[in-house]
This record gives structure tokens, sequence and C-alpha cells, in this order.
């Protein structure tokens, strides 16, 4: 059934609400003598749907740590922006299409502060003494006694089920939560000009985790490990036709079974799709003697993601020229984790891992220009085959911090806590007519996620092979027969 009534059911009852159209399934009203009434305004039928339910469980399920958490990130912020009254929204689903929407993820910076996903909800924070005063605004879910309780398809609670309401979100987040509705005149609205602001500070205060976000940052790459491991048990599978949807979708299902879902649009490149930096479109084939390139991540049901990448040889053992790729950009790779540590410049990895690519692409002769010329800021023809970055942030965001100044993100210096990507490659596409034939349609990118300690850096992901040998043990190990 979809939100204008059943399929054929000829007379459609319809309650626009909150931009979302309810309805209460028309087709059960037919009477065959005219349009029936809205029901909502049936006094016979308001009055039986408002007795007789008992209560189901409404009670908010929230992560162990997840509200202390968040305390702690509001008194950052209340010390960062001491005098300055603070509105975050947690945001609405975007439609897809008529009155269908997208799955809700609530804004991450609303997640940092509130510690939960709750769809249009509000957190304000206003100045008092000592610090801040917050507040949860929410819509108060429609329950028996209203009509939007059937009449609503976006928030009655026979349409999305039973949700946490006012006094059970205030028992979970440990915060005074009031109705929408009052936020108006209690708050009133930040003008977009603060919201910049906001979002800037609040970019520069996530960059360093805490233990609890730490915690949940390697239970997200824990849980991307095994789902490589299950999408290499599927390879068979996706040989035999399936391809790289089938791929796609053992990722995604994993990630929906053991977190939230996936962090990010999976990227699951075979063959020639490899070089395409963002392949989300994972409608290939996965074809024996080619590569597959597997940039995935798991979101945990607190909402932090991993971001890991593995380049596989789809028969199990790399070709000559797959292998040459693979070493060089695991070469790289190497170089950028060395340069991972407290007090070194945030762009240290990046030069480190450019400089290995590009003495390794003039080795190969594929510059024009000298390793040196290449590496100058005028110069770059090594990023023809690497046009990305090496690295970035990651936390509740895969491109976490972004709205950071460039001076407090590529600007600045490690500290511990921080945690980041770093990830090479080579992606020399099918149609470049300045490689060797034997390189086009190959391309190779190595992901790991990094911790900052106050002594250098943990790779996260280390439980992923990272050379050639290591990915074909794997691979002997997890794919079947
Ligand atoms: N998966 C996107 C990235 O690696 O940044
Ligand atoms: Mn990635
Ligand atoms: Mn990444």
């Amino acid at each position: 059934m979809d939100a204008q009534g059943e399929v054929g059911a000829g007379m459609i009852e319809a309650a626009a609400v909150n931009g979302r159209v309810g309805s209460v399934g028309a087709g059960a009203l037919e009477t065959g003598r005219g349009l029936p009434p809205r029901l909502a305004e049936v006094p016979g039928f308001v009055a039986f749907m408002g007795t007789g339910w008992g209560q189901p469980d409404r009670a908010a399920s929230l992560a162990p740590g997840a509200a202390a958490a968040a305390a702690t990130h509001r008194a950052r912020l209340s010390a960062a922006l001491p005098d300055e009254t603070v509105v975050v929204r947690a945001g609405t689903a975007p439609m897809r299409s008529n009155d269908s929407a997208y799955d809700f993820r609530a804004d991450s910076d609303f997640v940092w502060l509130a510690g939960a996903s709750i769809e249009d909800a509000v957190l304000a924070m206003t100045p008092a003494a000592g610090g801040h005063d917050a507040v949860l605004y929410i819509p108060p879910p429609a329950l028996p006694g209203v009509p939007e309780f059937f009449a609503d398809a976006a928030h009655g609670e026979l349409w999305v089920g039973p949700v946490p309401g006012m006094a059970e979100w205030s028992a979970a987040l440990d915060l005074p939560v009031r109705p929408l509705a009052q936020l108006p005149e209690e708050v009133g609205s930040a003008a977009p000009d603060d919201e910049a602001v906001l979002r800037r500070v609040l970019a520069e205060l996530r960059m360093v985790k805490d233990a609890w976000e730490i915690e949940q940052l390697r239970q997200a790459v824990d849980d991307t490990v095994s789902g490589f491991a299950a999408v290499l048990a599927e390879v068979p599978r996706a040989m035999t036709g399936p391809g790289e949807r089938w791929l796609q979708g053992t990722f995604d299902r994993h990630a929906r079974t053991v977190g939230n879902g996936p962090g990010y649009a999976s990227i699951v490149g075979g063959g020639h799709h490899a070089p395409t930096l963002h392949w989300v479109r994972c409608d290939g084939p996965v074809t024996d003697g080619e590569l597959l390139l597997l940039d995935m991540g798991v979101e945990t049901h607190t909402l932090y993601t991993a971001d890991v990448t593995r380049t596989f040889p789809v028969s199990g053992r790399f070709s000559e020229a797959q292998r040459q790729v693979h070493d060089l950009v695991e070469r790289s790779h190497r170089a950028g984790l060395a340069a991972v540590g407290p007090g070194r410049e945030f762009t240290d990895f990046h030069h480190a891992s450019m400089e290995v690519i590009a003495t390794g692409l003039h080795d190969w002769g594929l510059l024009p220009v000298s390793v040196d010329e290449a590496l100058a800021p005028t110069g770059q023809h090594h990023r023809r085959w690497l046009v990305c970055g090496i690295g970035h942030h990651l936390g509740l965001d895969v491109h976490d911090c972004a709205q950071s100044r460039p001076e407090a993100y590529d600007g600045a210096r490690m500290r511990p806590g921080m945690v980041l990507t770093v990830e090479p490659g080579l992606y020399f596409h099918a149609h470049d007519e300045l490689v060797p034939p034997e390189l086009r349609g190959l391309g190779v990118r190595i992901e790991d996620d990094l911790l900052v300690t106050p002594t250098g850096a943990e790779v996260l992901s280390s439980a992923l092979p990272l050379d050639a040998p290591g990915l074909e043990a794997w691979m002997a190990q997890t794919v079947p027969g």
C-alpha cells in the first residue's frame, strides 16, 4: 500500500500533514454512494480509534555511553561559544518521489551534540550561568487520541510504528525535551550567517575524537573487515552473472545487519571500473583475470563510519602488470602510513605518498618531466593518474570535519585522537592513450583507517593484508573453492 491509498481502491483520502500526504486507506470505506468523508472528520470513527489501545514499548534504544559522550560534546561547544545561542537541527528525510522519502539519517553535528538520530528534532543551547542550558525539541509522536495517529503517514504511530516520545527521550538522553512547536517562541531561529560559523566551529571540535568515539570507530572498522570477508566469499557467485551488484548488495546487507548500514555509497569496481574513483553505479561484471576494487565502510548504530579499500585479483593471483601497479601503490601507502603521527603536518603523508608515486611513474617512463618538476606546485603531472587527495578525517562523516577552515585541516598539525584515512592509488583508465596497453583499465587503491596516538599511529584496519602476497593468501582462505 502506498500513502495515497490502496491501489485500485477507487477512492483516495489524503491529508497533507507537514508536507507529506497521509491516508487512511479509502478502499475499506467505499460505499458506492459518493466520496466518503475524511476519516479524521468522522466523529464515530475518531472516537472509536481513540480507545482500546494498550501501551507498546516506546523506550528509546541508545548505545551505552552515547548520552554521556554527547553531554561532553555539548560542554566543549559551550566552552568554544560561551555567549552564543546555538540551534542545531536533525533535519528531515529528503523526499524521493511524491510522498516516498529516503531513509532518515540525522545531521552529524546534531548526532554529535544530542547523542541520537531523531527526525525533525532540534537541539537548542542557550547561554546560562557557567555554560549553556540545552533543550531538545521534538515533534511529539501521534498517539491514540489524536487523528494524526491514523491519518499522518509521517508521524502517526499506526503508520511508522511506536517511537520514543518526550519522556522516553528525556530519560535516555538526560536532557529536557519539549514539543517542537514551542521552539520559535522559546528560542527563535539562528540567522544563516551564524549557521556557517557554527558549522565551522563544530567541524573543528569534532576533529579530535574522545575515547567513546574511538571505540565506535574501532567497531566500524572491525565490522567492515568482516564485511570484506563476506564479499570475497560471494565472488564466485558474482562471476556467474550478477557481478558488481551482487557484491554491493552483499556488503550493504552485512552493514545493515551489523550496523546502521553502509556509511557511504559502496564502491565495487570490477575490471575497467576500478580506475573510476567513485564507481558507485556497481552495475558491471566481475570477470576472471581482472581486478576488483572494493571501497566500503560499515556505519555503526551510533553513526560512525569506517572507510576501507583493498584491490583484489578476481582469479586469486595478480598478473604481472597488476602486481607491478599494486606494489607501487603499496610502497606509496607504506610511506604515507609512516608519515602519520602527533606533531606531523597533516599534509606530510600526502607528500610522502605522492613522492613515491611520482618516482615510480617516472621510472616507468610515464612522466613527461623530472620527478622534481612533477612534484613542484606548478607541475603535478603524476596527478593525472591520482587526481584525488591521499586521505581525510573520518568520524560521523566519511569525509569528516570538511567544514573546517583550511588552516585547521590541511594547515594543521596532527594531534592524538584524530582519525584519518591514508589512501593512495593509481588509476589507469581504459581509454588513456598515454599509458602502455598492459596498464590500461587497471585501478588500484589501498585505504586504511588510522588513529593518531600520543606516540605515533595505530592502523585500525590492519586486520586486512596490505601487500599482494597477503591479499592472495587471504583470498585463498576466504573465497570458496
Ligand atoms: N570512499 C570515499 C573515500 O575513500 O574517500
Ligand atoms: Mn574509501
Ligand atoms: Mn576515503
